[in-house]
């Protein structure tokens, strides 16, 4: 949520910042601003509401400065405006500061700060900041040590970078909750909120610990604590291609990473199934299997489709392990005082590994004693390194604010936990084999499914102007009803909702007419009778109906189906959701939506 890039050197700063926001406006993309410094002495500052092309086009040739700073918003205190868009400068304009995160008590530093004489010019609770430092900077103070005192007086979460005119060879960093990374150049350093900004310049990477702050020149780095005690980092190399970062000749950076599932899912098993003894390895776990075979429960802990991907997984526990294992909203959890037992794993799911309620729900078990795996697929991320070990899911950067391969990936690290755990209690070798058999078949199955997109295409274009649309499943089916109704909300703006399809009758029926279509899985499995009886039901209503099935239903109780191939029950409904990305995906692109920025989201939100 937001980005943040710095560039120290010989060169202008000026390209690198613009083509670093490009690169992280996928982070938020409601206001964007650059600002620049050098020998030369005062600072250059432009900044917009709209995109980092907007800004690109404001800022002229003239604008140029070898140190520089440039930020891209995702409003959280204030409209989207160019005054509420970063940099924020203290009144003397010597100071220069870009944010992520929240300051709470900006309110009382405001009031403090303009009785002291500063006049604000924006409604942010960053701009607190650039007046602080500035206070701070005394004749002869080091920035470094003004931003470190001004920061001892600020409650909050920051991830922030620093300019100022009057020591134009540095810009010093600081991290607490939102993320920052040093890029080590030939000559010159660069420093952004993810590395994405930093492929292109540099593969060695510092990531900053929280509490750590830095002061970064062209010839290197030097970090320490708030307390003003040297820390020492080893930098680590950045192991995900440059490629990741492109469209690489898709039309967006969805259907992209939509189209790389095959490859992503492979990534994800690589080396972990065992046939021989039909089980899973994990080895970043950390707990052995006497260790696992005391865990009683599963409490699984992620926010949005990463909680629908929870949901999934806590399906497949219970399935393969027969331990009880449930999803709960990590946003919902870390505010109702939960109970933490010793004896339930606790799991927490985050693409991104910064999401900031899931990082408050680690915290919290923490705190209380309880232990923590991770299902991250960023590494060294924030929520990685809280948990006390866990599975990287390696599907490469996802760039699209819509979750689609790093969702796949989140159900088949849950498909690997629970054959793991299923080995360890109950699950026979032959059901073991039964699971790593499909799991070795889906990256081909998933091909299959692919292989529809464009009569996907002609079925989403046909829906896509409905006022809404119901998602219909049941069991195993109701998480894919539910992300695959979250999918099209969320990049289309059609309304969507998803019901269990036990659960229609008593109530939601009444909004079935013509005007209602109906998104059902009908998976061909123990229950596909109840399914069908369902779509009678709809149907009888007038209700038209799109059924993603793995046998076509008759016609009368489906107007369209798109056809998946089988795999084993447990694992069916990682590939029945396949179909819903390419129909919210091809619904998004009939609508003419800006499918990879959806109006008021972002990436990664590492806000409260
Ligand atoms: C997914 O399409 C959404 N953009 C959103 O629900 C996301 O899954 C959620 O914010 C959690 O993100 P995370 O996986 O990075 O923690």
């Amino acid at each position: 949520m937001c980005g943040i890039v710095a560039y120290v050197g010989p060169k202008d700063a000026t390209p690198f910042l613009l083509e670093g926001l490009a690169r992280l406006e996928y982070r938020g993309y409601d206001s964007a601003g650059v600002a620049v410094t050098g020998r030369t002495g005062g600072l250059k500052v432009r900044k917009v509401k709209g995109r980092v092309a907007d800004l690109a086009a404001d800022v002229p040739a003239r604008f140029k400065g070898t140190t520089g700073i440039g930020h891209t918003r995702w409003a959280t205190h204030g409209v989207p405006s160019d005054a509420n868009a970063h940099p924020h400068l203290d009144g003397t304009e010597r100071i220069a500061v870009v944010h992520n995160g929240i300051i709470e008590n900006a309110d009382e530093l405001r009031l403090r700060l303009t009785v002291d004489g500063a006049v604000f010019r924006s409604e942010t609770d960053s701009e607190v900041l650039a007046h602080l430092i500035a206070a701070h900077c005394g004749e002869g103070v080091e920035l470094e040590d003004a931003v470190r005192a001004a920061l001892g007086k600020v409650v909050g979460t920051y991830g922030l970078a620093v300019l100022d005119a009057g020591q134009p060879d540095r810009v010093v960093v600081a991290r607490n909750g939102s993320p920052i990374v040093l890029g080590i150049g030939e000559k010159e350093m660069f420093a952004a909120s993810d590395v994405s900004a930093l492929v292109r310049y540099t593969r060695q990477v510092v990531h900053l610990e929280d509490g750590e702050l830095a002061t970064v020149r062209a010839d290197g780095f030097r970090t320490s604590t708030e307390d003003a005690r040297t820390t020492h980092r080893r930098p680590s190399t950045v192991d995900w291609e440059m490629d990741s970062y492109d469209t690489g000749g898709y039309d967006h950076f969805l259907l992209k990473e939509i189209h790389e599932q095959p490859g992503s899912v492979e990534r994800t098993l690589s080396g972990r199934l065992d046939e021989r003894f039909a089980t899973a390895h994990l080895g970043g776990l950390n707990l052995d299997a006497r260790e696992l075979r005391e865990i009683r429960r599963v409490k699984i802990l992620g926010c949005g489709s990463a909680h629908y991907a929870g949901e999934m997984g806590a399906q497949l526990i219970e399935e393969l392990a027969r331990i009880p294992a449930h999803s709960e909203p990590a946003s919902e959890f870390r505010y109702r005082n939960p109970v933490v037992e010793a004896d339930t794993l606790y799991i927490a799911v985050s693409q991104s590994g910064e999401t900031y309620d899931t990082l408050a729900a680690v915290q919290e078990v923490k705190r209380k004693g309880g232990r923590v795996l991770g299902v991250v697929n960023t590494v060294g991320s924030a929520i990685a390194r809280e948990c006390d070990g866990g599975i990287y899911l390696h599907a490469g950067p996802e760039i699209s604010v819509a979750s689609t391969k790093a969702f796949t990936s989140t159900v088949v690290a849950f498909a690997l936990l629970a054959l793991h755990l299923g080995r360890i209690h109950d699950l026979s070798p032959a059901d073991g084999r039964r699971i790593v058999s499909a799991l070795k078949a889906l990256p081909g199955q998933i091909r299959e499914v692919l292989a529809q997109s464009d009569a996907i295409a002609e079925l989403a274009a046909g829906y896509a102007d409905s006022a809404g649309m119901m998602f219909i499943g049941r069991v195993r089916g109701y998480p894919v009803a539910r992300e695959g109704a979250q999918k099209l909300k969320e990049i289309s703006y059609v309304h969507a909702e998803a019901y269990p399809a036990s659960e229609l009758k008593h109530g939601p029926l009444a909004l079935i007419s013509a005007d209602l279509p109906t998104v059902a899985l009908v998976p061909d499995d123990e229950l596909l009778d109840k399914n069908l009886t369902t779509l009678g039901e709809i149907k009888a209503r007038s209700g038209r109906i799109v059924a993603i099935a793995h046998r076509r239903p008759d016609a009368r109780l489906a107007d369209h189906c798109v056809l998946v191939p089988k795999s084993e029950p447990e694992l069916d409904p990682l590939l029945l959701n396949i179909p819903l990305q390419l129909l919210a995906y091809h619904a998004a692109v009939a609508l003419k939506r800006d499918v990879d920025k959806p109006r008021n989201l972002a990436k990664s939100v590492t806000v409260e």
